[in-house]
């Protein structure tokens, strides 16, 4: 385990970022960094911003079998946060999928930490979660996120109107997926 990701297990480590568990311990840099950042995540993502709701987003994060959530620490600050990722839906049998979400944090956007910690879920997921597909359903006015995922591999799949109710409607989105290669 890197020294600079101590804090907690670390579940996955590249070059600049690690991916690690949400903990309890973790909400009040996980809303300061969510508060800082409303500008870049509206009005595609509303992660948690008070002790509460932070609280019940990591538990159902943690202690769900269809939900798994992971911090992307950034090494250089010391295993500060950079932002989140989460696998949401999860379905095992013949299916073996989950849906992705993500956030960066305003301080550690566009820097290539997401790219790197989106490519070090998919190993994880295909390997330790034991997935063989991941979908990210995504507004088709989101670039930054149908960047993110089509340089991760994901193909665009469909489009499937008023899918998810975000910020007050039925909104259509894109359904970007990709599939283990090894299998
Ligand atoms: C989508 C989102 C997570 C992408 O995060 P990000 O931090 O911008 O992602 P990255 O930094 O990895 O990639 C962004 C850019 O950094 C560039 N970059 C800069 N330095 C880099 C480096 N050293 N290595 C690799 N890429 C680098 C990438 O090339 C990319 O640029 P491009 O899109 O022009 O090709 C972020 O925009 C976000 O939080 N959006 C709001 C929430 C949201 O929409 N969530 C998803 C809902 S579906």
């Amino acid at each position: 385990m890197p020294d600079d990701l101590h804090r907690s297990r670390c579940l996955a480590a590249g070059p600049r970022v690690g991916l690690r568990p949400f903990t309890p311990e973790d909400g009040a840099e996980f809303t300061a960094r969510a508060e800082e950042s409303v500008g870049l995540h509206r009005p595609w993502l509303f992660p948690p911003r008070t002790a509460e709701e932070y609280a019940a987003y990591a538990a159902a994060l943690t202690g769900e079998a269809a939900r798994a959530g992971f911090l992307v620490c950034e090494r250089a600050a010391g295993g500060g946060i950079a932002g989140f990722l989460t696998v949401n839906n999860i379905v095992r049998g013949a299916f073996r999928s989950g849906a992705l979400g993500y956030g960066a944090f305003a301080h550690a956007a566009g820097r290539g930490l997401m790219g790197e910690a989106l490519d070090l879920l998919l190993e994880h997921a295909f390997t330790t979660m034991g997935l063989h597909r991941l979908e990210a359903n995504i507004q088709p006015g989101n670039a930054p996120s149908r960047a993110l995922v089509r340089r991760a591999g994901f193909r665009l799949e469909g489009f499937s109107p008023a899918m998810l109710f975000i910020d007050g409607a039925w909104r259509d989105h894109e359904r970007w997926a990709i599939t283990d290669p090894c299998g």
